[in-house]
């Protein structure tokens, strides 16, 4: 069922990149695009504006697979819009209170038990690009190309440090690098579905790589690895 239709995987931790590689990437080829982490982000943020504990397992669960989100594109642009009961949210899912509330819920097994199918469901034609912790691993182990993108816990903090600033949110570095340490570790650590790379996945350091750099060897990647399915470039 879709098994058929492509998919490349790119997880890694916060930070390393895959958010804007996965975005250009999915761009480039045509491809659709599936933001996962949105939707954990998507989860918290409803369950806390409902007003529910962010460890009740069962409520949690239940609200994620009920989740009403929509991902709208604003017609004429490449923009997306994210509603979540019809609120646009796609400022408020973004914050580093958010990100660690999400990691929080996502180590819950019914929440991601909850999303599974609703991320199956984003595989059509022509193609997916999967971004996230447990895209090839968990959701999507037979893609057919897997990347872990992944860059020093300094390096990560500056980048969020620099994304954030440019969006007006102001944040302090020292406290950031310690939030990612945090998440890292939770993400790391917890028993369902843990940030790990798939055994066949390729492993690129993007510490000392610019964007341009790591997006032209994840395209020759897929090249090689799509060659059937992609026509030209
Ligand atoms: O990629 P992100 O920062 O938007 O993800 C937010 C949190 O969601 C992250 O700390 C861990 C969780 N997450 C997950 O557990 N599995 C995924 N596939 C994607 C995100």
């Amino acid at each position: 069922m879709g098994a058929e239709i492509p998919v490349l995987t790119i997880d890694g931790p916060g930070g390393s990149g895959k958010g804007t590689i996965s975005a250009l990437v999915a761009q480039k080829l045509g491809w659709h695009l599936l933001d996962s982490g949105a939707l954990y982000r998507l989860v918290a943020l409803g369950a806390q504006k409902q007003g529910l504990a962010l460890d009740d397992e069962a409520a949690l669960g239940d609200y994620a697979r009920d989740l009403d989100v929509k991902f709208e594109l604003v017609p004429g642009s490449t923009e997306v819009r994210t509603l979540l009961a019809g609120e646009d949210v796609g400022r408020q899912i973004r914050t580093e209170a958010c990100g660690n509330a999400a990691s929080q819920v996502a180590a819950l097994p019914a929440v991601r038990e909850a999303l599974h199918q609703r991320q199956l469901d984003f595989r059509q034609p022509p193609g997916l690009v999967a971004d996230g912790r447990d895209m090839g691993t968990a959701i999507f182990p037979d893609a057919g190309a897997k990347i872990f993108l992944t860059a020093s816990v300094e390096e990560r903090a500056q980048r969020r440090y620099k994304q954030l600033k440019e969006k007006g949110i102001s944040v302090n570095l020292a406290d950031l690098q310690k939030e990612i340490a945090q998440r890292d570790a939770r993400d790391s650590q917890r028993r369902v579905s843990p940030l790990r790379p798939a055994e066949d996945a390729v492993l690129l350091d993007t510490s000392e790589m610019d964007i341009e750099t790591v997006l032209n060897e994840v395209l020759d990647i897929c090249r090689q690895r799509f060659a059937g399915v992609l026509s030209t470039s």
